[in-house]
């Protein structure tokens, strides 16, 4: 499978890594849909806004500063990075890169010529025009998309991809072990055994650009409505969870502090205090991994426009939500094995 990359941050760094130790046959990640095959996926192109990045190879820009996700083996991966679009005001991220672009017909051209049959968006969350325009550019070309980002476009755009025979999925990443999965993982536990859950909350520290993007105003709104409202599913809990800081320090590493409140027995109070400590970059290497395996069947199925199935476990703003990640995961897993 031929894949376009846009957005060579942290995420992408760990990514490409975890495709080459794949498409070399070191298969020991983790999976949620084992009974799927990998197939080779081979990256045909690349693009950024980031002058440091765009006009170096591929294996170089992974990991030039501001990225900081590791370096966990080497990269073969030597397609240059072009310049992409930039229809947005770069806002706390102006502090870290220089922007470069070049305008959507340019990119157009450069993405048609590259041929490829799917493209990962993984710009910065705070870019949602430039997302908007990457989305309608791949939609009426019939070029699949995974939108790891949480810009609205398996939720709004999915007509225009199903109109020229192409799918997408959407929107904004759930990562593997992350805070929200983890923190909605643990109220469904605690559901299950008899407690009531009242409220809850998650705070989010991290020295990824994407923590400092996140904390800008605007974005950490949008981001707080989704992982609160995909926490908060259909029960009648209180949530709010969203990243709260960004420490340079911490570099990939994110804390989260997730608290839970809630009564059992004859209305006995319990409280949950948890810290969790994960790399951010490489909580997403398991999902995407998958994204790309069920990904290569639908483009033989030829599958067009939203996959609820696919879209409802592995993102948190998806088109159509379940009631719980075990059931999305059986949704899915059903779904998968009738491909
Ligand atoms: N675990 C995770 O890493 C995770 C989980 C869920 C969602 N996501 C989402 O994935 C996306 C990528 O995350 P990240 O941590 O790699 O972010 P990042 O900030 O490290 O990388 C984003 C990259 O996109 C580039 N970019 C910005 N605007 C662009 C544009 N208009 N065109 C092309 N490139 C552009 C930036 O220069 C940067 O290289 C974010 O939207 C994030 O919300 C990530």
């Amino acid at each position: 499978m031929r894949l376009l990359i846009i957005g060579v941050g942290n995420l992408v760094a760990s990514v490409v890594q975890a495709i080459e130790d794949m498409n070399e046959g070191r298969n020991d990640y983790f999976s949620f849909v084992p009974h799927l095959r990998w197939e080779e996926v081979r990256i045909v192109g690349a693009l950024d806004v980031d002058r440091k990045k765009v006009g170096l190879k591929l294996s170089q820009a992974l990991f030039v500063p501001p990225n900081v996700a590791s370096k966990f083996r080497e990269v073969k991966s030597d397609v240059t990075v072009e310049a992409g679009i930039l229809m947005d005001d770069l806002g706390f991220l102006s502090g870290l890169i220089d922007p470069v672009h070049k305008d959507e017909g340019e990119v157009e051209d450069y993405i048609r010529g590259v041929k490829p049959d799917l493209i990962l968006l993984a710009t910065s969350s705070n870019v949602i025009h430039s997302n908007t325009a990457y989305a309608e550019i791949a939609a009426r070309n019939g070029i699949s998309m995974i939108n790891l980002t949480p810009s609205p476009i398996a939720k709004e755009l999915a007509g225009k991809f199903e109109e020229n025979e192409a799918f997408v999925l959407g929107d904004d990443l759930l990562s593997q072990i992350g805070g929200t999965a983890f923190h909605m993982g643990l109220i469904e536990f605690l559901e299950s055994r008899g407690v009531r859950v009242l409220r809850s909350y998650q705070v989010d520290i991290a020295g990824t650009t994407e923590a400092l993007v996140t904390i800008q105003d605007d974005v950490k709104d949008v981001k707080k409505g989704i992982k609160s409202s995909f926490i908060r599913g259909q029960r009648g809990v209180e949530v709010v969870a969203g990243t709260s800081d960004y420490v340079q320090f911490l570099k990939d590493r994110r804390v989260s502090y997730i608290v839970v409140e809630g009564y059992y027995g004859a209305g006995a109070k319990i409280r949950v205090d948890i810290s969790l400590k994960t790399l951010d970059s490489q909580n997403a290497v398991v999902p995407v991994l998958d994204l790309l395996k069920v990904s290569s069947l639908l483009k033989k199925r030829s599958a067009r426009g939203n996959v609820p199935e696919v879209s409802g476990f592995y993102f948190k703003s998806p088109p159509k939500t379940f009631k719980s990640i075990s059931e999305a995961k059986e949704e899915l897993v059903r779904f998968t094995k009738a491909l």
